[in-house]
């Protein structure tokens, strides 16, 4: 017996990323060519954002910081990673899912690296892995290419190396960086990914990067010459309690309706406001709004 796979209609696939690289920065295919990605970690927000139609959903590690309350992404684990994952899996239908491979699980070996990427794609359900770096993670990008599994390069400022980098600043200030990252792009290119993820650097350096490669360039603090946009789910909802960089726009105003409403609900709960009758259950013959005799004990 076999069993064909279900075709979702307009399932977002790595071929179909491929086709949208636009012509040059400034003439994009039509309206629909550039890639619109978000991060998600959960159920409920991936399936908003996938019904939205966000072509890319990625589960970052940015999940230390956004969701667990780390100051940095380096303690996230590949367990992290899966337990995230497979709740964003269960939830999306038409995106291109892709799984951020967290600091440690690239940097051992190749073969450990591989079997961790085979963990994402076979037991987390991710379609394609990111991870950081260009030059010097050349060699393991073309054996995960090799092994079928789709990889996202991701350069500019690489959050892993955060201690290295000296901080969470702004990349290729200078002619000899921006060289660096042209060379680490054309690197990923080479090894066979299918996209790369330009993050916080100059916008003229982006656009001439996203004009030189075949493969579409996601921007993030990149300017808007790239092939695609991601932005951190709680950055674009308005749910960063901390500092949220210039490039992140706000979509909404999350963390104030949710401030508000738990302000309300605390007010309504010790006021006897909530639950009301209607939200009560009542016992059999005994009518909305019949309250129920007082005891005379
Ligand atoms: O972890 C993440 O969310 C990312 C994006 C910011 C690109 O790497």
């Amino acid at each position: 017996m076999s069993v064909a796979p279900r075709s979702i209609s307009g399932k977002v696939t790595v071929p179909g990323i491929l086709s949208r690289k636009s012509a040059s920065p400034h003439d994009a295919a039509g309206p629909d060519s550039k890639i619109a990605c978000l991060t998600a970690y959960d159920y409920p927000t991936a399936r908003l954002l996938d019904e939205a139609g966000v072509d890319i959903l990625l589960v970052g590690d940015s999940v230390g910081m956004a969701v667990l309350g780390y100051d940095t992404t380096i303690p996230v684990t590949l367990d992290d990673m899966l337990h995230h994952l497979r709740a964003v899996r269960r939830a999306v239908r038409r995106a291109l899912l892709v799984a951020d491979m967290p600091y440690g699980s690239y940097h051992v070996s190749i073969e450990d690296a591989l079997c961790n990427a085979l963990l994402l794609v076979k037991d987390g359900g991710a379609e394609a892995v990111k991870l950081e770096g260009g030059e010097r993670r050349m060699e393991l990008m073309a054996r995960l290419v090799e092994a079928d599994i789709p990889v996202m390069g991701h350069v500019g400022l690489t959050p892993q190396s955060v201690h290295a980098l000296g901080g969470f600043q702004m990349q290729g200030k200078s002619e000899d960086a921006s060289r660096r990252i042209e060379r680490d792009a054309y690197a990923i290119e080479a090894a066979g990914a299918f996209a790369v993820v330009l993050e916080s650097i100059p916008r003229e350096l982006a656009a001439d990067i996203t004009r030189k490669l075949r493969i579409p360039t996601i921007g993030i603090g990149a300017g808007p010459d790239c092939d695609g946009q991601v932005l951190v789910f709680h950055d674009f909802a308005g749910l960063t309690l901390g500092h949220r960089p210039k490039f992140a726009r706000p979509y909404a105003n999350l963390s104030a309706e949710i401030s508000r409403a738990a302000a309300e609900y605390c007010k309504d709960v010790r006021e006897g406001r909530f639950p009301s009758d209607e939200e009560s259950y009542h016992a059999r013959g005994v009518a909305n709004g019949d309250l129920p005799a007082r005891s005379t004990r």
